[in-house]
């Protein structure tokens, strides 16, 4: 497996294959690697000749008070693993090549990026759409790789290859579970084995939302929202940011019931913010 950190070596390594006919699966990552992040590198490799890995943890995303700094780096652990899954190439780039010396473009999502999780994080949309619009243009890819986890990136991610035409298919892919039914993420790792525990609470609280409205047939989202946020609140080291039920496609606000719909949460448990979601035809 070949590691590339600099990029004009990537774009170069990347044109190479696309040339000889190549397809070309791309999984952008910022790496602390887990199933989650496997799972799209496996489904990469099924539909492509070529599979390329970007670790790059971007600073454009993270607001002033967030967990840059702090955020789980293992570079080394990771390209163990994308090299026993035989990976063809990864792109680890440094912050002054990605963003150097006055660099000030950026994309700019506007509505779809001000929602849900843009509520409690402004620009941080912005900053996702940014860095994965330059990791297109180095990669160039036939299909890109994203996680149903981060449900609102998939949509922002989608509206930028449509707006900016970018020759890309985006394959988004289920999310994946610890046996307990947390949806697996970088940031668990914070979580202390207790917080572990009670972080099982947003999948039991999608998995009620889903009887009440596949199986009690509730329509009325309003009260759907309320029992949920009940249940989470029954866990003392629990804070909502947001339960919220909208569409699958646009993830607008619904007032009744209507397919395909998400149910999105974001919690604090403890200091870390967890997010998931499902959805429902
Ligand atoms: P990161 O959080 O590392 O996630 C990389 C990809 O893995 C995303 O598409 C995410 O949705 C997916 N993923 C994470 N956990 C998952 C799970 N439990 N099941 C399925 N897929 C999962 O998302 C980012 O990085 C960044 O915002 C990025 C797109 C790389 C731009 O910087």
């Amino acid at each position: 497996m070949l590691v590339f950190k600099n990029i004009k070596e990537m774009q170069a390594y990347s044109r190479n294959h696309r040339s000889a006919g190549r397809t070309i699966g791309f999984v952008p990552t910022m790496g602390a690697l887990h199933e989650g992040h496997l799972s799209l590198v496996r489904q990469s490799f099924r539909d492509n000749d070529i599979t390329l890995v970007s670790i790059f943890v971007n600073p454009t995303q993270f607001g002033p008070d967030e967990d840059f700094h702090a955020y789980p780096r293992n570079s080394e652990g990771d390209i163990q693993l994308l090299s026993e899954l035989s990976v063809h190439a990864v792109l680890l780039p440094v912050n002054e090549e990605m963003y150097p010396e006055g660099f000030s473009l950026s994309v700019q999502v506007g509505e779809t990026g001000n929602r849900l999780c843009g509520r409690s994080r402004p620009g941080h949309f912005d900053g996702v759409a940014t860095v994965v619009a330059k990791l297109f243009n180095i990669i160039c890819p036939d299909r890109a790789y994203v996680g149903q986890k981060d449900l609102q990136q998939t949509v922002v991610i989608k509206k930028l290859v449509r707006e900016m035409n970018f020759d890309i298919d985006i394959i988004v892919c289920p999310v994946v579970r610890e046996v307990n039914g947390l949806a697996m993420s970088s940031r668990n790792s914070y979580l202390s084995k207790e917080e572990r525990r009670a972080a099982t609470v947003l999948n039991r609280a999608l998995k009620h939302g889903r009887e009440m409205i596949l199986i009690k047939e509730v329509s009325d989202t309003a009260l759907i929202i309320k029992e949920l946020e009940e249940i989470i609140n029954s866990e003392d080291s629990a804070r909502v940011d947001y339960v919220e039920i909208v569409d699958a496609e646009k993830l607008l606000p619904l007032d009744t019931i209507r397919s395909p719909v998400a149910i999105c949460i974001a919690v604090y448990i403890g200091n870390t913010r967890l997010i998931d979601n499902i959805i429902l035809q």
